[in-house]
Parts: C-alpha cells; structure tokens; sequence
C-alpha cells in the first residue's frame, strides 16, 4: 500500500518533469517493458535504459533472475549502486571532473569524493530514456530507447543523441547495441552497461564460486581513487587480475584492493583488435550449471565484484552482500580523456560512437 502510492507519486513527478522540460519536450513516461522469448525474458524500464531482471532456466528447468536490481522504480531513482543502467555520457570515473578538449577546458560534475562518476549526478542512468519501437515478443523481441544529452548536460559539451536496443534471440541471446552521435561539438563519449550478474540467481549468496576467464593479458593499474594516475598498461601474468584460464572469482580476491575496499573493481585492457566483435569474458555457476558468454566491440572491460554491497535491499525480498554479483563493464579506458596514451575516446560532430555486447547463456 505505502509502496504502491510512493511509485505513484513518483512516477507522477517524473512524467511532470519531462512535460515542463521546455518548448517541443515530448511526454515521456516511466515504464517497464518486458521481452520474452518462450522461457527466457527480460525486463527493461525507460528509467536509465535499465534492465530489471533477466529471467533463464538452469539444467533442470528451474528459472531464475540471474540479475540484481529493485522492485519499483522508485527506488531505482534513488539507487546509488547503479543496478542495471546504461551510464553515460562518460562512464567510470574523469579525475577531478576536469578535462581540455581542442583546448577549452572542461568541468563536469563531481560526484565521487574529488572526481567525476558515470556522468555526473544526473548521468544517463537517472534520466527518462524515449521509448523508439518496442516489440515484446516474436522470434527477436527489442526495444529501442533514445536519449537526446543537450549542450552542458553535466558539464559536457554539445548535444549528443544517444541509442540503446535490447534484442533477444535464439538461443538465450541477449545483445545490446548502444550508438552516440555527436552533433555540434566534439565531446567524450564512453558508455557502460551495469548491470551485475548472479547466475545462481539474484539474492543467492556471493559469486566467489562462480569461474570466471577473460580475454585480457594486461589491465591498467588503478590508484586507491580508481584512477590510472601512472598511465600504465601492465601484464596480468604473476598476479592476482590474471583470469586468463578460467579461475573462481573469490580464489585472490582478497588479496586485491579496489579502491578502499577488498575486491576487482579494475580495468582490463581486452587482447585483439580493440573494435573487432570479440569474445571478451566467461562466467559460470557451477551449482545451477549456469554459464554466460561476452563479446564485444570495446577496448576494455571494467571488472567490479559488487564490493561495496552491504545488505542492500534487493528484488522479491532479498538482501544483497558483498559481492553477491559480478560486472563485466565493457568499455574505454578509464579517464582517456586525460591519458593521451590511452585509446582516445573523442567523438567528433558527425561521428557515431558504436558500442556492442551480445550476452550468449547456456545451461
Ligand atoms: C528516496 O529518497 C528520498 C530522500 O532520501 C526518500 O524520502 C524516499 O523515501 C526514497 N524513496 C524510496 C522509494 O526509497
Ligand atoms: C543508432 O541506433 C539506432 C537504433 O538502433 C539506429 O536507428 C540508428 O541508425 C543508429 N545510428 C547510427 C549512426 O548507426
Ligand atoms: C556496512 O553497513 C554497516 C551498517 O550500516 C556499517 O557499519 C559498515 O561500515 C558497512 N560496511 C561497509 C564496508 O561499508
């Protein structure tokens, strides 16, 4: 009952929000829009481009949710462990929210401690995304959201249309495909899907036992403020970020800081062309039989094991620890836009930025 009228509420502001967003605002409205191919489904709000939940069988049939998230989106608005969203215009963190681009310089939001998080307090993942074409079911249901990001937004430069789809397909595919066009200005761009995977199932316990290999023979070392201040790109080999042969994720775990607090939350540089549809990670339950599969487009992948989950209020009445789920945030580098040596992540007026994941799971 108090649940419900706080969702209403809510969701009445939001949509009052967007209709006094100024002169040609289109009404935008919250929803949660569900695609479902037989026993495989998987639910998606307008809210941040977000996915609440991804719905599959293990060997023996039973379904699960296999991804962590929130009831309402309600409470996805106030969420500060981003579960699910799409984050942009920057993803991870720019330091001290500050940058020079074709030699003007630029402030952004800072919302984590000294620097610049996921866009900004305001990132794509706290704005209402338009919904474009939504088929839920058939033999490849998807759903196409857009963002227009305008001039300034958080304090980046120019106006940016923005796409997200999310498409099934057989068997047990899910793909996204996330596109930016820069319009006026030459701006940053990294985008980076958050959402963090159980596949045990949402609120089962850690993920310390599922295996985990990754495509990446190097990663950039990151400082105590998760930035990679010394520029370095390192080999994985002889330590504890080498996931090169499948090894479970608690097996070093605490032998890693990620920032703070004992956990990955890292930057793998991701081995091949750094463009190329590739396959980029590989997770599996043992228990449940569960297993996902990663390919991507993306230079690098940020690893982040949920470390700062602290019984957190989760889905259907569960609570979420520490590391009760995995991120593999395919990505840019973290920070090029101050590491010339880094991969330039620069979008120019007229150049599209083109992000793919394809999520293959089995069981
Ligand atoms: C969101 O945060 C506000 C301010 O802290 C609080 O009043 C509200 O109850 C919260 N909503 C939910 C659904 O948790
Ligand atoms: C971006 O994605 C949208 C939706 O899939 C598509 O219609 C559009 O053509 C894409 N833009 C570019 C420049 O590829
Ligand atoms: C977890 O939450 C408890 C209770 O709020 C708090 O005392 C503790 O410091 C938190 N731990 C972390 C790592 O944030």
């Amino acid at each position: 009952m108090m649940a419900g009228a706080r969702l209403s509420l809510a969701l009445l502001c939001l949509v009052a929000a967007a209709l006094t967003g100024g002169a040609g605002a289109t009404r935008k409205m919250v929803g949660v829009y569900v695609l479902r191919k037989g026993d495989f489904s998987v639910k998606i709000t307008n809210w941040g481009a977000t996915i609440m939940s991804v719905v599959l069988p293990d060997s023996k049939g039973n379904l699960a949710d296999v991804v962590l998230g929130k009831d309402t989106i309600a409470e996805y608005v106030n969420d500060t462990s981003y579960f699910g969203p799409v984050n942009g215009r920057v993803a991870q963190r720019i330091a001290r929210g500050r940058f020079v681009l074709d030699g003007k310089v630029y402030h952004t939001y800072i919302n984590d401690g000294k620097n610049a998080i996921h866009g900004g307090h305001r990132g794509f993942s706290k704005v209402i995304w338009t919904v474009k074409e939504y088929v839920g079911g058939g033999d490849s249901p998807y759903i196409t959201l857009y963002y227009h990001s305008f001039d300034g937004e958080q304090g980046f430069p120019g106006d940016l249309d923005a796409y997200v789809t999310y498409q099934l397909s057989s068997p047990y595919v899910l793909a996204v495909r996330m596109n930016a066009t820069a319009l006026n200005k030459a701006t940053p761009v990294n985008f980076l899907q958050h959402t963090y995977w159980n596949l045990g199932g949402q609120g089962s316990g850690d993920v310390l036992g599922h295996t985990l290999q990754l495509s990446a023979s190097r990663y950039t070392p990151l400082d105590e403020e998760l930035l990679p201040s010394s520029g370095v790109v390192a080999p994985v080999a002889g330590t504890p970020y080498d996931f090169r042969a499948p090894t479970p994720i608690g097996a070093r775990i605490r032998q890693v800081m990620g920032g703070r607090i004992a956990g990955y939350d890292i930057n793998y540089v991701i081995d091949g062309d750094a463009h190329g549809m590739r396959k980029v990670a590989a997770a599996r339950d043992g228990a449940s039989g569960r297993a996902l599969e990663l390919w991507a487009n993306q230079p690098a992948m940020q690893l982040y094991t949920g470390n700062w989950l602290n019984n957190t209020k989760g889905k259907d009445g569960k609570v979420y620890g520490q590391y009760g789920g995995v991120c593999l945030e395919t990505q840019g580098y973290v920070d090029a836009v101050n590491h010339p040596e880094f991969p330039s992540m620069t979008v120019r007026p007229g150049q599209v930025y083109k992000h793919d994941m394809v999520f293959k799971f089995s069981f």
